[in-house]
Parts: structure tokens; sequence; C-alpha cells
């Protein structure tokens, strides 16, 4: 029996802007994301521009990434850049430690990387190396990046093929620095953090907006530590040219670590608990935003979400080493959540990137070790339905009857999500119906504004376990969903269950 709920939109009300950085990306060495995803090699049969994929290029295109970070993760702190410059046949290999211990010949290095942003059309999050990196490394590496005019570094790109310095706006300052990233303790990482940072320069006109490896999950401890590093509250002197951003991370895992569960094979307390975990990112951005109000009230320090998604065992006879893992309905409601949550905080929360963008965790695409085959999956059609909130403003939802929350754990679980956004004439409203069982009848009451026209999708399927392949592309994909006008100023719309679904109205 479908519920119903009721959501009160007040479109003339402006929140914070949704910055399109809330839709970044995270492509690391690691598995199939950059090898077999992104990069195939000038050689292969894949059609190909400098050996990067262009049918994956293409697919992301169609998303409008707005920024990507690279190499990592755990393998930016082993990373080293000068290896992956200059001629592929010279350029030195290394053993990727943390994932899969395999052999990385560093054919995909800065060259290809920014090569692969210009592509995208996408801005470039280089994080460098604080774990097993130095000062000097770090900061010769923003030198031949972005400088212009003739210095060490200048002379060593141009003589490597590119003249023209590129523009690199996010610099991310070492990765979980408390774990894979040096096994650091909060101060001691915060003194580096300021270290670091100072000798990374802005050379020209290009402005780095420099990010601390923060947090992971709600670790409040470490967060104030990088704030007492940075905010200067009580500390007598201004530091200057520090850090803009402190960052953190949040996984979706349902199970333990130990025991992820499968992404495919799961029965509906998984489910439930799935879709609890996702939830409670917002008691998560809270804790850190109330945080950072108190040593920051005018909110110039920005918290980042540099690694998000959900995280299951990986697929059956795949190497554990490579976090390769299918993608579910259930996957997609994860992600339609996290960017309600992230549209409600868009104040404070400046930055998220998904993990990761290709065969690697919540992937938007996978692509077919034998065949190539290329598959969009639930979670890439979030990303696509969800692009009109990219840099629009933020307008309050208030769903004023809903159904029941369920019960888990200690947690209650909302079963409906929602946010609003308006853009040039246009308002996108995002809904999702969590219940893996009922349909939900919407009453969409529009305040504020006139809505002229209604435009209605839907992304669904016959199980929350349902997932594309590449022998079903299009098991999970969008599909036009009615809009029906109710009384006065209100709209109807019927969701079935798990489903996830926009309606954009012009205005
Ligand atoms: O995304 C996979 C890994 O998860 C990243 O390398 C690391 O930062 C995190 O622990």
């Amino acid at each position: 029996k479908a519920s119903t709920a009721r959501v009160v939109i007040d479109l003339d009300v402006p929140g914070p802007a949704i910055s399109r950085h809330l839709y970044g990306h995270f492509a690391e060495h690691l598995g199939r994301c950059i090898y077999g995803g992104f990069y195939v090699g000038e050689d292969s049969e894949l059609p190909n521009e400098g050996g990067i994929r262009l049918d994956v290029v293409e697919a992301l295109r169609a998303l409008a990434i707005p920024n990507l970070r690279w190499p990592g993760g755990c393998f930016a702190d082993e990373y080293h850049w000068q290896d992956g410059i200059g001629p592929k046949a010279d350029r030195p290999s290394m053993v990727n430690t943390h994932w899969g211990n395999v052999e990385e010949n560093n054919h995909f290095g800065t060259h290809e990387f920014l090569a692969l942003c210009e592509l995208l059309g996408a801005e470039p999050y280089v994080n460098g190396n604080v774990g097993s990196g130095t000062v000097r490394e770090m900061s010769e590496w923003v030198e031949y990046l972005t400088r212009d005019g003739d210095s060490p570094m200048v002379r060593l790109r141009k003589a490597n093929g590119r003249d023209e310095p590129w523009r690199v706006p996010f610099w991310g300052i070492g990765n979980e620095a408390w774990g894979c990233g040096g096994n650091q303790r909060a101060e001691a990482y915060a003194d580096l953090a300021r270290q670091y940072a100072t000798f990374l320069k802005d050379h020209g006109d290009n402005k780095l907006y420099k990010i601390a490896a923060g947090a992971g999950d709600d670790d409040l401890r470490w967060t104030e530590a990088l704030l007492k590093a940075v905010s200067c509250l009580g500390c007598g002197r201004e530091p200057k040219n520090i850090f803009q951003a402190i960052s953190f991370h949040y996984y979706t895992v349902a199970g333990t670590w130990e025991h992820k569960g499968s992404a495919t094979d799961f029965g509906l307390d998984d489910y439930y608990r799935t879709i609890a975990k996702a939830q409670d990112i917002e008691r998560v951005i809270r804790a850190h935003s109330s945080l950072m109000d108190a040593y920051d009230p005018e909110r110039k320090i920005g918290l980042v979400l540099d690694e998000w998604g959900t995280w299951w065992d990986v697929e059956p006879g795949t190497n554990p080493g490579f976090l390769y893992q299918q993608n579910a309905m259930r996957d997609a409601l994860v992600a339609s959540v996290h960017f309600d949550v992230f549209h409600r905080h868009a104040e404070r929360l400046v930055m998220a990137n998904i993990a990761q963008t290709v065969n690697v965790l919540q992937a938007m695409l996978l692509t077919d070790a034998d065949s190539g085959a290329l598959v969009r999956t639930p979670t890439y059609h979030v990303f696509e339905m969800n692009k009109g909130h990219h840099d629009a403003v933020s307008v309050p939802v208030h769903v004023i009857e809903r159904p029941e929350a369920y019960a888990v754990d200690d947690h209650a679980m909302e079963l409906v999500s929602a946010s609003a956004s308006v853009k040039d004439g246009r308002g996108l409203v995002s809904l999702s119906n969590l219940d893996p069982e009922a349909g939900l009848e919407v009453i969409l009451d529009l305040r504020g504004v006139e809505v002229q026209g209604v435009v209605g999708r839907l992304l669904t399927a016959s199980s929350p376990q349902a997932h594309n392949t590449p022998a079903s592309l299009g098991a999970v994909a969008p599909v036009e969903l009615p809009v029906n006008p109710a009384s006065r100023g209100t709209l109807a719309v019927t969701l079935p269950p798990h489903s996830f679904a926009t309606v954009t109205l012009t205005l």
C-alpha cells in the first residue's frame, strides 16, 4: 500500500549556493580505476586519445564533472611525481603497496592526468605526498604545474612537451594522515600541514585552495587540532598563507570492515542499515560544522568531504586489493540521500568527491575487464539527474507529512528524502522514496513563484538489488515520470518503492 508525503518548497527563499564542486570525483591509482578504466594506453584497440579512453570521457562529460581528485587516497602518500613524467620507457616503476601490491609503471602521470582533466572539462585537485615525501618535492610539483616564464621546474615541464602552465585550483596536503598517510598524531600533522602549506606557492594568477587532510568520520578531535592550527583564535599572531579547507572522509559501510556485505546479494535488513548509515552523514556534517563555527564563525574555512560512498566486499573472484564492486539501485539511493544532505549544508560544505569514478567502490562507470564494455551504474544516473543543482541556490524544503520513520538499531531512518534548488529561471526538486516495499504519493506544494512547466524523471528498478551489466546495460535507467497538477499550486507524483525522482520546474 502506498504511503503519502506532503512536501512544501519555498521557491522564493534563497538558501546557500550549492557549489558544483559538491559533485566532485576521485580517481586513485587503485585496481582498475586508472589502468583499464580511464587509461588504456595508446596501443589499445579502444578509441583513445593519448591512451585515455574516449567513451569513458564522453560518459563522464554528460555529468559535467566539476573536479577530479588524484592520485590518491592512500596512494598519494607514496607517490613521487617525478617518476611519472618524461618518456614513458624511462619512467621508473614502483610497487603499489596499498592496493594489491602490484607494480605501477608510472605511465599515467602528471601530464596524462592534466590531459584527462582537459578532456573532461574538470578542474584538477592534486593530492600531494606528506607521508613519504618532502616539502621540496611538493613545492616543486606546484612550480612544475603552475608556474609561467622561466625556472628550473618550468624548463623541465617544457622539456617534457608542455609550454603553458596548467591551472590547478585545488591542492591536498597528504591524505588520511592519521592512518595510511603516516600514522600521525593530530597535533603533529597539524604542524606539518602548516609547514607544507607555507611552501605551496601561488605562481602567477594560479591561486591554490589548500586542503588539510582531515578526520575519518566524526573524529572531532582531529578536526579541532587542525582548526587550532589555522584559525588563530587566541593565538596572538595571525598565521599567513596556511590551508583554506579541512577535509574528512565518510564511507557507507553497513556491516563491519571485515564483513562489509555484498553489493547485490542482500536482504531488507541490510538495505535499511545501509540507508540509515547514509543518512547519518548529516549528523557527522553537523558535528564538524558546529565545531568549525566555534573557531571560524565567518565560515571562511571550507569543509571538504573528499571521499564518500558505499564500500562493499569485492566482487567474487576479483583481487581483494582492487576494491571492485557492483553498484545497485540501493547505491543510487545512498547517493541521492547524500546529495540532499550536501544541499542542506552547502554553506560550510564546499566540496565532495565520490570514491571512486571508474571500477572502484561506488563507481559511476564499470568497464568489463575482458570485453571492455562500458556500464553506467545506477549511481551514474543520480549524478546526471541532479546536474541542475550545480551552482544553483538551495531553497528550503519542508516534508510536513511523511510515513513514519523506520527504526534501525538506534537510528530513526526516514523513508523520504528531498531537496530543491533554483537557477536561471528553473527549479529542480530531488525526491527519494526510500521505502523498499511501498510506493509513495507525493504532493509538492510549491510556494513563492508561479510554475509554468514541469518535467519529471524517475529512476527505479525491479528491486533494490537491480544493477546494470554488459548484458543488461539499461536494467536501471531513468524514465519519464508523470507529474500531475493537484489542487492550486500543488503537483502530485507517484514514486514506486526504492526510487529516485527529479522534477524540473520552469519558473
Ligand atoms: O578510496 C579508497 C581508500 O579509502 C583511499 O585510498 C583512502 O584514503 C581511504 O581509506
